[in-house]
């Protein structure tokens, strides 16, 4: 699932937007492992920030257990900000983990990445 962040100057919190889902289930198992997810997930970063002038982050999330997914996000320059225990239920009522990522379009812009401080829990 792949979601938009936008920053409305005339609201007090960003907006967001599901702009698609399941966007990365286009390569057929045989085409897997061949570089087309990390450059449909390039094409679909660059559409956003380059078509919603508004957009200030992009947000993925998926399976724990979906490795090709993950170093997919992390090659495309997305970072880890959320870990959600049991979020992913499958067809079959098993909980999953879920994992989320976030690319920044000062990031995407600058070729930069921003590190999380995950030990910022108030005393
Ligand atoms: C996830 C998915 C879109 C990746 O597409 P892809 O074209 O295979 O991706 P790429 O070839 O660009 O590879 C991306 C990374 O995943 C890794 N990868 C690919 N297939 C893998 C596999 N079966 N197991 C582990 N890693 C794998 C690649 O080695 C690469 O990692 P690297 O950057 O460290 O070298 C594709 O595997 C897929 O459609 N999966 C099923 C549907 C799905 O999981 N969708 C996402 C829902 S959130």
């Amino acid at each position: 699932m792949i979601a938009v962040s936008r920053a409305d100057p005339a609201a007090r919190a960003g907006r967001l937007s599901i702009l698609v889902a399941s966007v990365m289930t286009m390569p057929v198992a045989a085409d897997r492992g061949r570089g087309i997810g990390t450059r449909a997930l390039a094409w679909l970063t660059e559409h956003v920030f380059t078509t919603a002038a508004g957009a200030s982050r992009i947000e993925g999330t998926t399976r724990q257990d979906n490795v090709a997914m993950r170093r997919l996000f992390r090659r495309g320059g997305y970072v880890k900000e959320s870990h959600y225990r049991d979020g992913w239920p499958d067809p079959d009522g098993n909980l999953h983990d879920a994992i989320g990522y976030a690319i920044l379009r000062r990031d995407w812009l600058a070729g930069t990445t921003t590190v999380l401080r995950w030990d910022d829990e108030p005393a």
